[in-house]
C-alpha cells in the first residue's frame, strides 16, 4: 500500500483563529499554505508575515504554494518565513529552471505546480530539479471548488514520468480533494493530498485527515 501524505490547506480555516486552526490539524505531517496575489489568481490570501507568525505553532512541514506573479522576488522572504517546501507555477515562471535552483539554494524543497490547462510536457525538462509536483485538480484561486476528473490522465502520465526519472519526487494533488475523490487520485499515482474544505469543513479534524489517509 502506498503511504499517503495529507496536507490540510489553511485557506479553508477560520482566519480569525489561525493559531488554533493550525494546532487542530497537528496530526498531519504537512501544512499547505496558499499565497495568492489577486493578479496571477483572482483572489488574495496571506503572505510571508502570516506564515512566519504561525511557524512556531506546529512541527508540520510548511508546504507553501505560491500563486503570485512575479514569484522570484518573494522566494527569499518565503524561505525566511519558515517554508520547508516552496511550490511555484510553471505557467508563471519564465525562467523556471533558475527559480527552482533558487528555491533549493535557500534550503527548501522545490515544487512545481500545473494548472488544469497545462500539459505534463511543460515540466519534462525540470524533472531533475523538482522534489514535489503539484497537479491542480481545480483552477487555482479558491477553496471549495469541484474536483476536475479530467486531470486524472495527467496524474497518471506524470506518475509515469516520475518513475522514468528514477527520482524520489512527491506527486501531489490540490483542489476538490475529499474522501470520494481522493482514492481516484491515489489510484492514478498521487501520494500527497492537499485538502481545505474536506478538513476544515469538519469539526473532527483528526477523523477528516484519517478519512483521506485511508484513500489507498
Ligand atoms: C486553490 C488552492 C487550494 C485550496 C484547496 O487555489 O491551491 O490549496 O485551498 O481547497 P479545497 O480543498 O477546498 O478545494
Ligand atoms: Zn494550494
Amino acid at each position: 500500500k502506498p503511504s499517503i501524505i495529507v496536507a490540510p490547506s489553511l485557506l479553508a480555516a477560520d482566519f480569525a483563529r489561525l493559531k488554533d486552526e493550525v494546532e487542530s490539524v497537528s496530526r498531519a505531517p504537512w501544512l499547505h499554505l496558499d499565497v495568492m496575489d489577486g493578479h496571477f489568481v483572482p483572489n488574495i490570501s496571506f503572505g510571508p508575515s502570516v506564515i512566519a507568525a504561525l511557524r512556531k505553532h506546529t512541527k508540520a512541514k510548511f508546504d507553501v504554494h505560491l500563486m503570485i506573479a512575479p514569484v522570484d522576488p518573494y522566494l527569499e522572504a518565503t524561505a525566511k518565513a519558515g517554508a520547508d517546501h516552496i511550490t511555484v507555477h510553471v505557467e508563471n515562471a519564465p525562467h523556471v529552471h533558475r527559480t527552482l535552483q533558487t528555491i533549493r539554494s535557500l534550503g527548501c524543497k522545490a515544487g512545481i505546480a500545473l494548472c488544469p490547462a497545462t500539459p505534463p510536457e511543460a515540466i519534462s525538462e525540470v524533472m531533475d530539479l523538482v522534489d514535489i509536483i503539484l497537479v491542480m485538480t481545480v483552477n487555482p484561486g479558491f477553496g471549495g471548488q469541484s474536483f476536475l476528473a479530467s486531470q486524472l490522465p495527467k496524474i497518471k502520465k506524470i506518475s509515469q514520468m516520475i518513475k522514468e526519472s528514477g527520482r524520489d519526487i512527491v506527486l501531489a494533488v490540490d483542489g476538490g480533494i475529499d474522501p470520494k475523490t481522493a482514492p481516484l487520485t491515489v489510484e492514478a499515482g498521487a501520494r500527497m493530498l492537499v485538502a481545505g474544505s474536506a478538513i476544515y469543513g469538519q469539526s473532527d479534524r483528526d477523523a477528516a485527515i484519517r478519512a483521506l489517509q485511508g484513500a489507498d
